[in-house]
């Protein structure tokens, strides 16, 4: 198959953008949607795999150009999976992380969890990324990294949900983690390296 020497990275968050462009060779030429002019479609799927695709595929046709993609989020298992596909939504209209880390301690409260008592709350990041050619071709990958909820949020580096997440081995959030050090284990590059012969 012909190596990829330009692609878009399909997604207008940009947290997501400097990282995906990060696993990417150097040599490839990254363009991003808002240089196309290309809003997000609706993401209508009930999975991170359907996402994924639904934005791929949608970028690649529009752009007419190879597109990665990304959908992502957080699972706590004492919310039976919450925020998950629905990550980016719990942020509101203004993508603010704040609003979403505030509703994931609220809706922990719930539970009386007692930090002290070192009780684990688990969670895992769970990402799909995938690479569509115009022509339909799409490739799909999943990567997941266990961890925990922090009892409080840490941390300066990263986006998202990143200080309050406690990578399993790790006694610091993900924005507590130097980039690269996140990189090496994330849910995202654990995608990323099962379809990295694509590049
Ligand atoms: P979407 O895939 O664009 O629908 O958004 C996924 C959401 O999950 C993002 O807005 C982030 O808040 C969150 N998320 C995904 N990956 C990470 C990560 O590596 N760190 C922190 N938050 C993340």
């Amino acid at each position: 198959m012909k190596k990829i020497s330009k692609i878009i990275v399909g997604t207008h968050n940009e947290g997501k953008f400097k990282e995906i462009c990060a696993l990417l060779p150097k040599n490839i030429i990254k363009i991003s949607p808002k240089n196309l002019n290309l809003p997000s479609p609706d993401e209508t799927g009930n999975t991170f795999v359907e996402n994924s695709k639904i934005k791929a595929e949608y970028f690649s046709k529009k752009g007419n150009l190879v597109t990665i993609s990304d959908d992502s989020g957080l699972a706590i298992d004492l919310l039976s999976g919450a925020p998950g596909i629905y990550s980016s939504r719990w942020a509101g209209p203004t993508n603010d992380f704040n609003i979403a880390i505030n509703k994931v301690y609220n809706e922990l409260k719930k539970f009386n969890i007692d930090y002290n008592e070192k009780k684990k709350i688990s969670a895992k990041f769970i990402s799909c990324l995938s690479v569509c050619w115009p022509d339909g071709k799409i490739v799909s990958s999943i990567g997941i990294i266990e961890g925990k909820i922090s009892k409080e949020r840490k941390g300066n580096n990263g986006f998202g949900y990143d200080p309050i997440f406690i990578p399993s081995g790790y006694n610091k959030t993900f924005a507590e983690l130097d980039s690269k050090e996140k990189f090496k284990i994330d849910h995202r590059s654990k995608a990323f390296s099962k379809i990295s012969n694509l590049f």
